[in-house]
């Protein structure tokens, strides 16, 4: 099977008519959408970001820091609690190292609180490792066929290209750090320990938007740094053939590939068969419409009419992803240190790993375990016929046999055990 990262039809979201035309219409501004997303803030005090087709001023070249002292300095607002309001919640308590650098920060719905009791975020976070291989958000045309994928960004929606401009979010966010505005987050990073040394790599600067740049800037060389991406597990050592896999674990290997079987690696891409861990990231950087149920745990479904519709409500600017057929369809996650993970699915709806197997293998052969009400019903109606059935492991029928027996499904999830790096101390 071709592991290459070229884009291949996928079951509905492979037949889409192309209703998406003008293509590279750029605009300057980033234009937030009606809605509220998880790390956009509600009200900022600071022009919109700009996206990286017209990238904001950069820092200056004569006072740009070398990339170990940007990201040593990255490292330390990455863990400093200081920087929210109030006091204790830093990027890393959502982004826990001990989860694979995502978490629930105490939290038991599947989304993490922020920084107030009560107030969550509104979708489960990701995982900021390997995040150096995430390309900016585009749109792909196999040659001459009729379909179109959606490939990048940062985000369950893929809404920033720029990794510098993605810490904004959070820091502004009212259910997640809560600053008040651009200037209070300054005055705290002139207060912090190392204030004085972040302002010799970065220039001191009373504007706060050049500030929050530069913060920015330094998390992003961190997050891109070889400790986040250091390629130390099992399955790396395995395909440098340093280690061998158990039995069951081989076994899950060859279901997840097997496109009869899980048909995870049509997604979830990986190359075995080279020693180049760079070349099994677990994702093709696409995105799909998988159909998870709807988690009832969350506050904002407690409205009947909320849904979360992902890629289609992506603000724009320069690729037009705002068609139906997107309706529904979130970045697939690399699935590098999953068993870490606290919770799963952009709408944290699972909590345990094996579920999240045995969803995919019996998601179409007996829905009444998945859905309390109609299958797909973390979608409205109208965007339930772009969820994905042609594919394995969800093109079977109600009734069939499940795609996976228990046996295969507790192989799948030992393999996705091999996945994780060792927890750095
Ligand atoms: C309260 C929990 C919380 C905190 C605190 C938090 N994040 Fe996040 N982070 C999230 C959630 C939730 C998402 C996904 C949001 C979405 O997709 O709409 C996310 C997404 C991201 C992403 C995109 C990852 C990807 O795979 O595309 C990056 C990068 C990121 N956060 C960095 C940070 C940084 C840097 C900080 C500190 C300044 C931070 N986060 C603080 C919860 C948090
Ligand atoms: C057609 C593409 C596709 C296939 C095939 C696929 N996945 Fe996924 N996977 C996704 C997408 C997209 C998501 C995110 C869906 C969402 O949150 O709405 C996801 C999410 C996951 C997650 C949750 C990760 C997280 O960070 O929360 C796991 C675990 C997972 N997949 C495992 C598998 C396994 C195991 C298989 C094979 C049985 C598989 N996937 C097959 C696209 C795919």
């Amino acid at each position: 099977m071709s592991q290459s990262m070229t884009a291949a039809p996928r079951g509905a979201l492979g037949t889409w008519a192309i209703s998406v035309t003008a293509v590279c219409v750029a605009s300057a501004t980033f234009a937030y959408g009606a809605r509220t997303r998880a790390h956009e803030p509600a009200s900022v005090a600071l022009a919109p970001p700009t996206m990286s087709s017209a990238p904001a001023p950069k820092l200056s070249s004569v006072s740009r820091p070398n990339e170990a002292a940007r990201s040593a300095l990255g490292k330390l607002i990455f863990f400093d609690k200081s920087l929210s309001e109030p006091e204790g919640t830093s990027c890393a308590s959502c982004h826990d190292p001990a989860h694979g650098f995502a978490g629930n920060h105490g939290s038991t719905v599947g989304v993490p609180l922020g920084s107030r009791a009560g107030h969550f975020g509104i979708r489960n976070t990701p995982s900021v490792m390997y995040l150096k291989f995430t390309r900016p958000f585009h749109l792909h045309w196999e040659e001459d066929a009729p379909v179109v994928d959606a490939y990048g960004g940062f985000f369950w929606d893929g809404r920033v290209d720029d990794l510098a401009e993605v810490p904004k979010q959070p820091l502004l966010n009212p259910n997640e750090m809560n600053n008040a505005s651009g200037a209070s987050i300054v005055a705290k990073i002139e207060h912090a320990e190392y204030g004085a040394d972040f302002r010799q790599a970065f220039g001191a600067s009373t504007d706060a938007e050049h500030t929050l740049r530069s913060v920015g800037e330094a998390l992003a060389s961190y997050l891109t740094s070889p400790e986040l991406a250091p390629f130390s597990s099992k399955y790396d050592q395995f395909i440098q053939h340093r280690v061998a896999l158990s039995t069951q674990e081989a076994l899950g290997l060859d279901l997840f590939k097997d496109s009869a079987k899980g048909g995870c690696s049509e997604c979830h891409k990986l190359n075995d068969t080279i020693p180049v861990p760079e070349r099994s990231l677990f994702t093709d950087h696409g995105f799909d419409s998988v159909g998870v149920p709807r988690n009832a745990k969350l506050s904002v479904d407690h409205a009947p009419d909320h849904f979360d519709l992902g890629l289609c409500q992506r603000p724009n600017p320069k690729f037009h992803s705002d068609s139906p057929e997107f309706c529904g369809a979130f970045r697939t996650p690399s699935l590098r240190n999953v068993a870490l993970r606290q919770s799963f699915m952009h709408n944290g709806v699972f909590s345990s790993l094996r579920d999240v197997v045995s969803f995919y293998a019996s998601r179409s052969t007996n829905p009444r375990r998945w859905y309390r009400g109609p299958e797909f019903d973390d979608l409205p109606t109208q965007y339930r016929e772009y969820v994905n059935v042609d594919k394995a492991p969800y093109n079977r029928h109600a009734g069939d046999a499940p795609a996976l027996d228990d046996r295969e499904i507790d192989a799948i999830v030992a393999f996705l055990g091999t996945l994780s790096d060792p927890v750095p101390r």
